[in-house]
């Protein structure tokens, strides 16, 4: 076939020269538009795909990894950092949910839905004859404006004002597969929120200050804020070590309580049973005098970081450790160690000779417990704590609780963004129908290609409402055009109530969500839609 296509062309090109020359110049032309119009299209497939995971009556989508995984996800992001996406252009979208991601943490899904519908503005317009730079400038102008009238139209907020607070988590929340179980898990996320920042100095949270702990067994139900900080390892027990200790003096090592190793791979042969107990009586002494230094440092519960270069501990050492009823506790990561070292107030140790009193930490009480058919180790009572939060959470299995966790993640982003900039606008697709008639407003006072670029982008904003309304089984069309009656008559914070059906006052069905989970929806919507249009041709590399 590509021989025969091959031939073809040769021969064309071998033909009289004029009607070769016509062609091309008119393909060189055509390639831009239809390199952006493949664009679109590839875009917008990506949008319409998690389309119907918006809102609290989204489906979620069941999704299997490479490795025969299975995800079950309602949270956008997610489904589309999963889904293999192969052309260029559509990759764009799954980054601009994981940019709405980092930026604002929820509202995955509507950035994306709200690109895929700018696109078809755009499209429209390009057929129109508008030039593409003029729709990117214009759409430009459009979403300064948007984001403008988002910001009259919202509440300002205080951190005091825990209500708010976790109205705007339940909002969140209620859209998860988790969502039955918002009264219970909102408040949770919001306690642990204001427990590491400080109100009136603070503008970020380190979410890394919060930990999740997940253990398989019971329901989220028994999802609990603990006092004080749980660890994901448990004691180790083999060598009959405590599993209780009070006034416990927490001691992190980053070295190994095992026989050292050369770097390099060597062979030793012994062959006298003399030598063969020197050996064995040095290694014993060595291990007996690390254990020693700990114990009379006044260490007695031991965390030991995770070790790739040989074994952390060994029989040996652990039944040293549990003679001296030192609680041993090891695998601790890497990435754990900055949050342990803030929730216990100790100091990591790299080596036995700076082991020394100062660097421990002080807690009232350590101990492993068992609950629901797992045991974890909890700390309470700790002096000296730095501001961080556990939360231990409950599943019946493995994919609840994944999920559980990634709506949490969001919730808990919901509150960092109040923390960042404190104002909330309600939701329910009451926004977005505001922007649109403030931005038709506004088009009418324009010239040229900029009125028609915001009528279009006007237009385009209406796709969440319609999405919501679609999704709930309503319809859209007289939903809609109600909403629209509503705001002009001045009701602004009319949405669509998905559980009733109808549309009421967002504020009164207390949907709020945060100003900044709306403005970054669309400001980064605009700019990859932006920067979609200005592209004409697509090359490879080598
Ligand atoms: N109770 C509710 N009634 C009406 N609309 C709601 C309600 N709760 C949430 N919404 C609306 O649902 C939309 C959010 O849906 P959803 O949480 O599924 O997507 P997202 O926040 O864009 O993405 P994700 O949560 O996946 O990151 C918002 O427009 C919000 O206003
Ligand atoms: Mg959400």
């Amino acid at each position: 076939m590509a021989a025969a296509t091959a031939t073809a062309s040769s021969a064309k090109a071998s033909g009289p020269s004029a009607p070769r020359n016509r062609n091309d110049t008119f393909n060189q032309k055509d390639k831009p538009a239809q390199v952006r119009l493949s664009n679109i299209t590839a875009a917008k497939a990506v949008a319409d795909a998690i389309r119907t995971s918006l809102g609290p009556r989204g489906m979620d989508k069941m999704i299997e990894t490479g490795k025969k995984e299975v995800v079950i996800s309602n949270d956008g992001a997610t489904i589309l950092k999963h889904m293999s996406v192969l052309h260029p252009a559509a990759r764009m979208l799954v980054d601009l949910s994981a940019a709405q991601d980092v930026e604002a943490g929820d509202g995955t899904t509507s950035v994306v839905v709200l690109a895929g519908s700018l696109l078809i503005a755009a499209e429209k317009l390009l057929k129109k004859g508008v030039h593409p730079t003029q729709i990117a400038e214009g759409f430009q102008y459009a979403a300064i404006e948007a984001v403008k009238i988002l910001e009259e139209i919202s509440i300002p907020i205080n951190l005091d004002d825990r209500e708010f607070l976790l109205k705007s988590a339940t909002t969140s929340l209620s859209s998860k597969v988790v969502s039955q179980y918002s009264s219970i898990l909102a408040p949770i996320v919001v306690d642990s929120v204001l427990r590491i920042v400080n109100p009136a100095t603070d503008h970020n949270v380190d979410l890394n200050d919060i930990r999740i702990v997940k253990k398989i067994g019971g329901t989220i139900d028994d999802t609990e804020l603990v006092p004080g900080l749980v660890l994901n390892q448990t004691a180790i027990t083999s060598a009959g070590g405590p599993t209780r200790v009070e006034k416990a003096k927490i001691g992190l090592i980053q070295f190994q309580l095992s026989p050292p190793k050369p770097d390099m791979d060597n062979q030793v042969v012994v062959n006298d049973y003399r030598q063969m107990d020197r050996i064995l009586k040095e290694e014993r002494n060595y291990l007996l005098n690390l254990v020693k230094k700990i114990k009379k440092a006044g260490c007695n519960v031991l965390l030991i970081q995770k070790s790739i270069l040989r074994d952390a501990v060994n029989s040996l050492s652990l039944h040293f450790l549990s003679k001296l009823k030192i609680m041993a506790i090891k695998e601790v990561e890497r990435d754990e160690i900055e949050f342990l070292c803030k929730a216990t107030g100790c100091k990591p140790i790299a080596d036995i000779d700076s082991f020394t009193e100062d660097k421990l930490g002080y807690a009232d009480l350590v101990e492993e417990a068992e609950s629901n058919g797992s045991r974890i180790v909890q700390i309470s009572g700790i002096k000296n704590a730095g501001k961080t939060a556990s939360i231990i959470m409950r599943g019946a299995n493995q994919y609840v609780l994944d999920e559980a966790d990634r709506s949490i993640h969001d919730a808990l982003c919901v509150i960092r963004c109040l923390v960042k900039k404190r104002a909330l606008v309600v939701g329910g697709g009451a926004p977005e129908i505001e922007i649109s008639q403030r931005l038709s407003e506004l088009a009418k006072t324009q010239a040229g290609f900029q009125s028609i670029c915001f009528q279009a982008f006007a237009e385009a904003v209406e796709v969440i409402p319609t999405t919501l309304a679609e999704n709930s089984g309503l319809s859209p069309i007289s939903i809609v055009t109600e909403l629209r009656n509503r705001h002009a008559n001045g009701e602004k914070s009319a949405g669509i109530n998905v559980r009733k059906g109808t549309i009421s006052d967002m504020l009164r069905e207390n949907v709020v969500q945060p100003l900044l989970v709306s403005t970054s929806a669309i400001e980064l919507s605009t700019e990859t839609v932006r920067m979609l249009l200005k592209i004409d041709d697509i090359l490879a590399s080598r």
